[in-house]
């Protein structure tokens, strides 16, 4: 198979009292090496699920999904997948260098840890807070450091769930332009969900809308990052994409 991750037919049932949950049905996607989706939706449309199957968190009640060979086993630690959450998961005991190094230990030289971290944190502007420990951070700041552990494990593909939903409108725009700009230097698969469309806009070579568990829409983003999502020749897209996850009446007030 051609380079990257491929879901066939996924499903994944919750069972409730009564009756189940389908947070995801028969989802058949692809996504190729190297790309950047967005995956759009709203609150419960199964953007998480999504995530933690290709995490390998949970399993898929129907269908597969596979991984190529140089995805599987990408990596410095063979570790193919990494997960960054929305909220950052730092261990507050641990400084920011020992949060970033934290789960290396044991599994490569501490000179190729310390060398590893060293990078990243500069990778992450974060050098000057290497000796911080989590309860000094800004929001922005502990989600970096949190990129950064994922980082460390120099998977090959990167997901993200909702990493800058808890940042202000600032910090969202400026770590907006880090992710792409990580993304371009690295050449690494980057799957990103959220609910927001100028996030959507602003990061995907691709924007998949997720609702119900189903695809319900796909667009390609044809412009360069780092991009300015209010120019005009945005402004047909956002109103497509804004139309797809909202709908017609909720753009015209429900009329
Ligand atoms: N562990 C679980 N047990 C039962 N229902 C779940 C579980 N995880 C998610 N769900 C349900 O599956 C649907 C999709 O959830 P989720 O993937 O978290 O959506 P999103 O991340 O898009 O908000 C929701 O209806 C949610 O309540
Ligand atoms: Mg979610």
């Amino acid at each position: 198979m051609a380079g990257g991750i491929r879901l066939q037919g996924i499903t994944k049932r919750y069972p409730l009292a009564e009756g189940e949950i389908r947070a995801l049905d028969g989802l058949s996607l692809f996504f190729p090496k190297g790309s950047f989706t967005v995956v759009l939706g709203r609150s419960g449309s199964g953007k998480t699920t999504l995530l933690r199957l290709l995490a390998g968190l949970e399993e898929p009640t129907e269908g597969r999904i596979l991984f190529s060979e140089d995805v599987r086993r990408g990596g410095r630690c063979g570790d193919g997948v990494g997960i960054v959450f929305q909220e950052p998961r730092l261990m507050p005991w641990l400084t920011v260098e020992d949060n970033v190094a934290f789960a290396l230990k044991g599994r490569l030289e501490d000179a190729e840890i310390a060398a590893r971290t060293t990078s990243i944190l500069a990778l992450l502007g974060m050098e000057t807070f290497r000796s911080a420990y989590p309860d000094q951070l800004s929001g922005g700041m502990a989600q970096r450091v949190a990129l950064g552990r994922t980082l460390a494990f120099d998977p090959e593909v990167i997901l993200m769930d909702e990493p800058l939903g808890a940042l202000d409108y600032f910090t969202r725009r400026r770590l907006q332009g880090e992710i792409a700009g990580l993304h371009r230097e690295t050449g690494k698969t980057f799957l990103l969900v959220t609910h927001d469309v100028e996030e959507a806009l602003a990061l995907g070579d691709r924007v998949v809308v997720l609702e119900a568990g189903r695809v319900t829409d796909c667009f390609c983003i044809p412009f360069d990052r780092p991009r300015e999502t209010g120019c005009p020749e945005f402004l047909p897209l956002r109103r497509r994409v804004l139309e797809s996850i909202a709908g017609e009446q909720c753009l015209t007030g429900g009329h």
